[in-house]
């Protein structure tokens, strides 16, 4: 098992259902899933989580990260706070492909308030299936980078 074929999932209590579904997903088309959790509905802060599933993408354990919580947002910013990260919350498969294709995102977030899980699928489907162009875009990436230090 190596690290490009790991993919962290996490979530808080608003997201669990549609975070397995999204692992049983991604299990069939050949990713080892790393679920973090929460496994109980008791309520607990995104912070946390997204910080978690971060650190094991930073660490270069994890190729990926996916994260949800209600909007996605709470925990895509608190995972953008770990050196390393780039996550943007997608509610569309466009974004989802050019986060990958020009940020060289390495987290997606999607909110589960937001879109169904038909929708979460594809999301996540256009994410994992984009490859980085690099070129202009890595010169911006590394602007990004910059901006840790
Ligand atoms: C939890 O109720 C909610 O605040 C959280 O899931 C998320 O939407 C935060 O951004």
């Amino acid at each position: 098992m190596t690290a490009s074929n790991r993919i962290v999932l996490s979530s808080d209590h608003a997201a669990i259902e549609l975070r397995q579904a999204i692992a049983a997903h991604i299990a069939t088309r050949g990713w080892t899933v790393v679920d973090i959790g929460p496994m109980t509905a008791e309520s607990t802060p995104y912070p946390k989580h997204g910080e978690a599933a971060a650190r094991l993408v930073a660490s270069g354990d994890c190729r990926f990260g996916i994260i949800l919580c209600g909007t996605g947002q709470g925990i895509m910013m608190a995972a953008n706070k770990v050196k390393g990260i780039r996550c943007g919350v997608c509610s569309d498969t466009f974004s989802a492909r050019m986060i990958r294709q020009h940020n060289d995102a390495n987290m997606l977030s999607i909110g589960v308030r937001v879109v169904g899980q038909g929708l979460a699928l594809d999301i996540v489907d256009a994410f994992l299936s984009a490859q980085f162009e690099g070129g202009r875009h890595a010169t911006r990436v590394e602007m990004i980078e910059a901006l840790e230090s």
